[in-house]
């Protein structure tokens, strides 16, 4: 790898939720950069927010030793702060007061003397690095989310670490709704996509999987529950999404978080269907949400090798001075695709999934 293009020092970040493998992308980033190119790296603390808050610190080959195995990122990260409309303060009804901080980033990344910043994240962080591209600033994208709902990208890392840990999860929830005769209700992660319910539902056998992609029939669910009582199985165990929704009506919220990009924390269908089928079938039931005990750990060994994959072709990309391009996996293989056209949109799961096809054929349940 040659540094064609003669850059000399980068920032790199992690935006949005933490996922396992961002450590990986930081480290072989790092280390490419100073021992194969020349080039200084700069971490950027706490994602845009670092670049907003002038945070940001000198990396050295030591700084990325021992992190490969390590869950979270070291550079920290942050869901709220888009530098287009950044939260600077309230109004007198508590509602955040934004402004476009995009000028004093462009100054701190001149001031730090930065060629490019690799931003690692999902749809929110290059929907910000979009607007910062048009602005003037350079940048590589480096997608990540448990969800795996970035589009152009057949795979994310982080989401096979998140998958292992939810169907280790759900192990240990049948276990107890097998002894306790119980229907029982898992929520996973995922937003809007239903990935991570179908693959760990479907790692873990469980007997209903309910997905945002496929609006559920309560009464659909309820029979599902009842006929396996009837013909003999004490217990039902349903991995439910957090963006399920029911036929006609509407995902359940747990919270607006104002001055975030992306304010919708989707959250608590498992409790409402819990109540609802325990109350329509007489069948005890329970619900757990799993949370972000999903987005933790150590990443499997799968997503560390994606992770440093996606990383060492971000740093082939800046050694080209090919920037503004968005690392993706397509057919098998490392490609890219321009960042800004992948800004805010989501990939989900298609209905003619063949997932889908296969949990219907192991007589698993969708909803419908
Ligand atoms: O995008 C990753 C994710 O974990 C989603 O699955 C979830 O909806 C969201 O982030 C939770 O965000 P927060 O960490 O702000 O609660």
């Amino acid at each position: 790898m040659a540094n064609t293009r003669k850059a000399t020092r980068i920032g790199i970040m992690t935006g949005g939720g933490d996922c396992p493998g961002l450590n990986a992308v930081i480290r072989v980033v790092t280390r490419a950069a100073i021992h194969q190119l020349g080039i200084e790296v700069i971490g950027i603390e706490d994602g845009f927010l670092g670049l907003i808050r002038n945070r940001m610190r000198h990396l050295t080959s030591d700084d990325v030793s021992n992190i490969l195995t390590v869950g979270g990122t070291i550079l920290g990260t942050s869901n709220r702060a888009d530098p287009v409309r950044f939260a600077i303060g309230k109004d007198a009804s508590g509602m955040p007061i934004f402004e476009d901080v995009t000028p004093r980033v462009l100054e701190h990344v001149a001031e730090r003397g930065l060629d490019g910043v690799v931003c690692i994240g999902g749809d929110g962080t290059m929907t910000g690095a979009a607007a910062l591209i048009k602005r003037g600033l350079p940048c590589i994208g480096v997608p990540k989310t448990i969800d795996n709902d970035m589009l152009h990208t057949e795979i994310t890392f982080g989401f096979t670490t998140a998958v292992q840990t939810a169907t280790e999860c759900i192990d240990r929830i049948h276990s107890t709704a097998s002894s306790h005769h119980r229907v029982m209700l898992v929520e996973l992660m995922g937003r809007n996509a239903g990935w991570l319910t179908l693959h760990a539902g479907l790692a873990s056998g469980c007997d209903i999987l309910l997905i945002p992609e496929i609006p559920y029939d309560l009464d659909a669910v309820c029979e599902a529950c009842e006929r396996r009582s009837k013909r003999g199985k004490r217990f039902t165990l349903i991995a439910v999404s957090e963006g399920a929704a029911p036929k006609g009506g509407h995902q359940t919220v747990e919270k607006i978080v104002h001055d975030s990009p992306d304010p919708i924390r989707l959250g608590g269908v498992s409790t409402v269907l819990a109540a609802q089928i325990s109350e329509r079938t007489h069948l005890e039931t329970r619900a757990t949400i799993l949370g972000h005990v999903q987005r933790g750990g150590t990443p499997v060994a799968f997503d560390r090798v994606l992770a440093t994959r996606f990383g060492f072709k971000a740093i082939e990309l800046v050694a080209e001075g090919a920037w503004n391009q968005l690392v993706v996996q397509q057919n098998g293989h490392t490609s890219t695709v321009p960042i800004e056209s992948v800004a805010g949109r989501q990939r989900t799961v298609p209905l003619d999934d063949p997932l889908i096809a296969m949990a219907r054929a192991v007589g698993t349940a969708v909803g419908d």
